[in-house]
């Protein structure tokens, strides 16, 4: 993998535009299910589980979409070497958990589309995307935050300033 100087502008905006929405989808995403249950019952949702319902699928699909043009960019530029230099196994899980969060990104979506379109039991597991984001985003935020104010090493700054 290309190593770069820093995020591009273009990296960052779509991480954290990326962010903002995957909290949305985890927010706002029970008034999917409750939708999929009343059709499901021959019931009517109620119209703000509707109107949720309806955001939650076209907020997916365009994480689907911001992932695919984030993933080209990161394989044209690139990303930074890791700041901490001595520690192997931090190095190493960040590494992993980078990783994980493109698979979940992708695979989430899909699964999504499948629980939409096909039903059981994708419905089931898509919605295990739930406790696997909110474990990731935990232990990724915080990491990040030990990087910036404890190391000092400007690990958030990178994420929130271009290179350049
Ligand atoms: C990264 C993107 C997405 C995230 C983080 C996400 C997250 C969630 C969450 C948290 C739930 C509620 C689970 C629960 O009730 O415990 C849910 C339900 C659901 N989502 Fe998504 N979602 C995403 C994308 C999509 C897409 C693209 C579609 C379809 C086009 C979709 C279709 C559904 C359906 C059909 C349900 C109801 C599942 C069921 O219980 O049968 N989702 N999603
Ligand atoms: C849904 C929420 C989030 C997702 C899906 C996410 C995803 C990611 C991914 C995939 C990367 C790797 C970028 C790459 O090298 O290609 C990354 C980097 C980064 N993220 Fe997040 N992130 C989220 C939230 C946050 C939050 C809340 C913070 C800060 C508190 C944060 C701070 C950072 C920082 C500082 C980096 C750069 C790490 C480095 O340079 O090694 N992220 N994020």
């Amino acid at each position: 993998m290309k190593t770069a100087s820093g995020y591009s502008t273009y990296q960052i905006t779509l991480h954290w535009l990326i962010a903002v929405l995957v909290l949305f989808q985890l927010f706002f995403g029970e008034s999917m299910t409750t939708v999929a249950d009343a059709v499901e019952n021959g019931q009517f949702a109620s119209a703000s589980d509707q109107a949720l319902g309806s955001a939650h699928y076209w907020v997916g699909l365009a994480i689907l979409a911001l992932v695919l043009v984030r993933l080209v960019l990161r394989l044209a530029s690139g990303a930074p070497a890791p700041t901490n230099r001595g520690q192997r196994w931090m190095q190493i899980t960040a590494h992993v958990s980078h990783g994980l969060f493109y698979v979940l990104l992708l695979a989430t979506p899909a699964a999504g589309l499948l629980a939409f379109y096909v039903g059981d039991p994708w419905g089931d597991i898509h919605s295990l995307a739930k406790p696997a984001f909110i474990v990731l985003i935990a232990v990724h935020a915080l990491a990040a935050l030990y990087h910036q104010f404890w190391l000092k090493d400007g690990t958030l700054k990178r994420m929130l300033s271009p290179a350049g």
